[in-house]
């Protein structure tokens, strides 16, 4: 767990979770995880399963799922691995339907698998399948699981959540990152919008806006940063309180600072923002 007093400071202390509460919301029910077979995706479905739900896992590597899987059940726990490329929009929503067909509607879709790039936009100019490869695994790929999701919770009697694992830099400027940041902010804006839709069927949706997260996708670029980050369990514990509290965002103090910073003075975060893009450079 982070604890620094740094990490507190930043309000990324990882709060604890009350068992009995998420085995209340979770317990006997189905949860589906995406980006399971590591990371944030792993621990957040490994406590959902400890507190009693039938994780459905979802990622392209089989190996590595089944793996989650068969530890989930030799704890004492209930898993099914379904290997899938979310980039493959038919194959997301045939998942997704699979999943209704086989478990009814699900507690919980914890939308968490996601890709990040760090390039400057003079050095994608001639690489535009970044664009569409991170557009599909950070929007289009989870909108196209999530559709026939979404339509069994709204349909079903008992509550149900969409949980997206978005990042705290969609909502300011991040110049090296413009790929990834307008993709995961696409998929945000969508849940921004169907969640009105949605209240009035039972189903929540929460925005969590991450920090740094110390995990196989940072690592290339902040394995060797002082910055404060989190563990993956301590995203997971971000995770389990979202399904608690079904918070319509989750973010820390100064992500939702920044947004605010962000939309009302535009001109002087732009320009604060280059002059460290280029500091850095
Ligand atoms: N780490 C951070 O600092 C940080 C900060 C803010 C937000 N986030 C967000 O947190 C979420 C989890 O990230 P993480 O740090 O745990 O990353 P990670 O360790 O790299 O895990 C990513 C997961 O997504 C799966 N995945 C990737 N591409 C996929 C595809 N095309 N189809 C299906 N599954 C796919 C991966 O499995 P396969 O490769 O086997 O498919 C893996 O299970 C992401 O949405 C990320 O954007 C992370």
């Amino acid at each position: 767990m982070a604890r620094s007093p740094l990490a507190t400071m930043l309000g990324m202390r990882a709060h604890m979770v009350d068992g009995g509460a998420l085995r209340r919301v979770v317990g006997g029910r189905v949860v589906v995880v995406t980006g399971a077979s590591r990371g944030v995706g792993r621990a957040a479905a490994r406590r959902c399963a400890g507190a009693g739900a039938h994780v459905v896992l979802l990622a392209r590597g089989a190996e590595a799922l089944e793996a989650v899987a068969a530890q989930i059940v030799e704890r004492g726990g209930s898993a099914t691995a379904v290997p899938v490329d979310l980039r493959d929009l038919d194959a997301a929503t045939a998942v997704g339907e699979e999943i209704v067909a086989d478990h009814g509607a699900p507690a919980l879709l914890v939308s968490n698998a996601g890709h990040s790039i760090r390039r400057d936009l003079a050095d994608y100019t001639d690489r535009l399948h970044d664009v569409t490869r991170l557009a599909g695994i950070n929007m289009l790929g989870p909108i196209a699981l999530a559709l026939p999701l979404l339509a069994a919770m709204r349909a079903a009697p008992a509550a149900g959540q969409l949980i997206s694992v978005g990042s705290v830099g969609m909502v300011f400027p991040g110049p090296g990152w413009s790929v990834y940041t307008a993709t995961k902010a696409g998929f945000d804006a969508w849940l921004r919008s169907i969640s009105p839709e949605l209240r009035g069927d039972g189903v929540a949706v929460t925005s969590i806006h991450l920090p740094l997260t110390r995990t196989a996708m940072s690592a290339p670029t902040y394995a060797r940063t002082r910055l404060a980050a989190l563990s993956a369990d301590d995203a997971a514990t971000w995770v389990c309180r979202a399904a608690i509290t079904r918070a319509r965002v989750v973010a820390p103090w100064w992500g939702r600072l920044g947004g605010v910073m962000t939309a009302a003075l535009p001109a002087a975060v732009d320009r604060a923002s280059g002059a460290a893009w280029r500091r850095a450079s």
